[in-house]
C-alpha cells in the first residue's frame, strides 16, 4: 500500500543568499535578546517561581540563553488540577477545530523558522543546518499529526443487519510530556501536538538544558489558540517534579524520549496503582540506541564514507539515532579505515552559531566528562585510529575513531552520546550481521552494500526499527520514514508513522440495536 501522500516542510535553503542572510541575521536578533526570563505557564498564566536554572550556550558557556522559572511540587498539582477542570471541554473540541489549531502552530513555526533555529543553535550548540532540519521537522509533525486525528475522527461503521457498531476514538486525559534537550524543538512538539489533538491535557517537562526553546514553543501554542489548561509548560526537577507528575493518580499517560535509566525508572513507576487512581497509565518511551553500520566489500566507498562520518559525528553523536560502530568486512577494513580518518579529520570543530561549523560542542559539562571518560576506557580497552583536539570555553569533545575494537569492549556495549566512533572487523557478512545485533537495542542501523543477498538478508535480520541501506542512518522524516525502535530502545509505536496517534486515544465502540 503506499503511504506517500503528505508534503513535506521544505528546509530554508541556504545556497540562496537571501535566504541564508535571513538566517545570519536571526542568529544576530536572538543573540541580542540572550538572557532574559521565562516563567512556567499554568492555567493560562505565566507563574512566578522560588527557583530557577541558568540554561547556557554550550559553545559558550559563559554566555547565559535565558532564565528559567521551575515549578515545586504545589505547583505540580495546581497544573494537574488546570488540566482535569480542561479536559473534558477539550475532549468535546471537534477533531477538526482542535486540527486546525496545529496547522496554525504550523505557520507561525514557518514564519518564526529562522529564529526558532537560531535558538537552538544558541541553546543546544546544534549547528544552524541541523537546525533548519528540525524546525522542518517539528512543522511536520504538527500538519501530520492533525491529518491522522482527521482520518481517525471519522471511526468506522461495521454494520450489520438490525444494528450499527460504531467504533471511534477519545481522549485519554491526561498526558505529560517528558522531552529531551537532542532535538529540543521536534521531538517535544511531536509528542505533545500528538497528544493535543488527540484531545488530551498536556504538561510538558523539558529537559532543564533546553527549555529557552520549549518557551517558545509555548508561544507559539498559545498565540495558535490551545485554550487555558489544555497545554501547560511545567519546568521542573526531574527527581522531583518530573516523578510526582509520573506517579500522579490524575496522570493518564507519560510520553518520554531520553534516556534508558529513566525511561525503565519511569515505566515502573508508571505501573503502580496510586490511591485513588482508576486506571492503569500508559508510556511511551524512546530511549537509546548502540546503533551500527555494515560496510561490506561491495560497498560504494564514497558514499559510505560520507554517510558513515555525518551519522556517527552529526550534531556531535547526540542522536539517539546516530552511528557509534561501524562493522567493515576484512577485503576493504584498511581501506575504508584510511578514507574514515581522513574524511572525520576534514570537519570543522566549533561554536555552532558559526556558519562553516561542522560538528559543535557537547550539551554540558556532565556530557562532555562522560564523554572523555568513555575516550578513557577506549584507550586502555582498544587502539585510537583518531583523535581531534578539542576547543577552550565551551563544552567541545573532538571527534574521536578507535580501530579494531572487540565486541567486548565498553565503548562497543554502551551508549556515550558523543562524537565516539567504534570500527570493528568482520571475516563475513553472517558475523558482521552477529556483532551488529549483538546489543540490547535494537533503534537505526545501516548497510552499504551492492550486494543483493546482503540487502535481502539485512532487510530480514538486522534487528532493528529502523534499517537504511546505502545512506546515513539519522534524520527520519515524518511520514516517510516512521521513527522508532524496539528492544531496549523503547516501548510505544513510531513518532511520525501511522500508528502514533493510536497510542493517545481511547477506542470504543457503541452497538445499537434497530
Ligand atoms: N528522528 C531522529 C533521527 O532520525 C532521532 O530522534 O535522527
Amino acid at each position: 500500500v503506499s503511504g506517500a501522500t503528505f508534503i513535506n516542510a521544505p528546509d530554508a535553503d541556504y545556497a540562496d543568499a537571501e535566504q541564508r542572510d535571513r538566517a545570519l541575521q536571526s542568529i544576530q536578533w536572538v543573540r541580542q535578546r540572550l538572557g532574559k526570563r521565562y516563567q512556567p505557564l499554568i492555567d493560562g498564566v505565566y507563574v512566578a517561581t522560588d527557583a530557577h536554572i541558568d540554561s547556557l550556550n554550550p559553545s559558550n558557556f559563559s554566555e547565559i540563553v535565558g532564565q528559567v522559572g521551575l515549578i515545586n511540587v504545589e505547583q505540580a498539582d495546581r497544573a494537574i488540577q488546570a488540566a482535569k477542570a480542561a479536559s473534558l471541554g477539550w475532549q468535546k473540541t471537534p477533531a477538526t477545530e482542535r486540527a486546525s489549531i496545529l496547522h496554525t502552530a504550523a505557520n507561525l513555526m514557518t514564519q518564526r523558522r529562522d529564529e526558532l533555529a537560531a535558538w537552538m543553535v544558541f541553546e543546544t550548540g546544534k549547528p544552524l543546518n541541523e537546525a533548519n532540519g528540525e524546525v522542518s521537522e517539528a512543522i511536520d509533525f504538527c500538519r501530520y499529526y492533525a491529518d491522522e486525528m482527521e482520518r481517525l475522527d471519522a471511526g468506522v461503521a461495521y454494520d450489520f443487519p438490525g444494528e450499527t457498531n460504531h467504533y471511534h476514538y477519545q481522549a485519554l486525559g491526561i498526558v505529560v510530556v517528558i522531552s529531551p534537550w537532542n532535538f529540543p524543538l521536534a521531538i517535544p512538539t511531536g509528542m505533545a501536538v500528538a497528544a493535543l489533538v488527540a484531545g488530551n491535557c498536556v504538561l510538558l517537562k523539558p529537559a532543564e538544558t533546553s527549555s529557552v526553546i520549549i518557551a517558545k514553543l509555548t508561544e507559539i501554542l498559545v498565540e495558535a489558540g490551545i485554550p487555558q489548561g489544555v497545554f501547560q509548560y511545567v519546568p521542573g526537577k526531574g527527581a522531583t517534579v518530573g516523578a510526582h507528575l509520573v506517579k500522579h493518580p490524575q496522570t493518564n499517560m507519560i510520553t518520554f524520549t531520553g534516556s534508558q535509566e529513566v525511561g525503565c525508572r519511569i515505566y515502573a513507576d508508571a505501573a503502580i496503582l496510586q490511591p485513588g487512581q482508576k486506571h492503569l497509565k500508559r508510556v511511551v518511551a524512546e530511549m537509546g540506541g548502540k546503533n551500527a553500520i555494515i560496510v561490506d566489500e561491495s560497498a560504494d566507498l564514497d558514499q559510505a564514507v560520507q554517510g558513515v562520518v555525518q551519522s556517527a559525528f552529526g550534531y556531535s553523536g547526540q542522536k539517539c539515532s546516530a552511528c557509534s560502530r561501524v562493522i567493515v568486512l576484512e577485503p576493504i577494513y584498511d581501506l575504508f579505515l584510511q578514507r574514515l580518518v581522513e574524511a572525520t579529520r576534514s570537519l570543522n570543530l566549533g561554536r555552532a552559531d558559526h556558519p562553516s561549523t561542522r560538528v559543535g560542542p557537547v550539551i554540558d559539562a556532565a556530557a562532555r566528562d562522560r564523554i572523555l571518560e568513555y575516550i578513557e576506557k577506549g584507550r586502555q580497552e582498544c587502539e585510537l585510529a583518531l583523535e581531534m583536539p578539542s576547543l577552550e570555553g565551551g563544552y567541545f569533545v573532538g571527534p574521536v575513531i578507535f580501530h579494531d575494537v572487540p565486541p567486548t569492549a565498553t565503548i562497543a556495549r554502551e551508549e556515550i552520546f558523543g562524537p565516539v566512533l567504534a570500527v570493528m572487523r568482520a571475516q563475513s557478512f553472517v558475523e558482521a550481521l552477529e556483532l551488529a545485533n549483538g546489543t540490547q537495542f535494537a533503534l537505526t542501523g545501516g548497510l552499504y552494500s551492492r550486494t543483493p543477498s546482503h540487502i535481502e538478508q539485512a532487510r530480514a535480520d538486522f534487528e532493528v526499527g529502523n534499517l537504511y541501506i546505502n545512506r546515513g542512518i539519522t534524520g527520519a522524516i515524518v511520514a516517510r520514514q516512521p521513527f522508532g525502535g524496539f528492544k531496549l530502545s523503547g516501548v510505544g509505536s513510531k513518532a511520525g508513522g501511522p500508528d502514533y496517534l493510536l497510542q493517545f486515544l481511547e477506542p470504543r465502540v457503541v452497538t445499537e440495536n434497530i
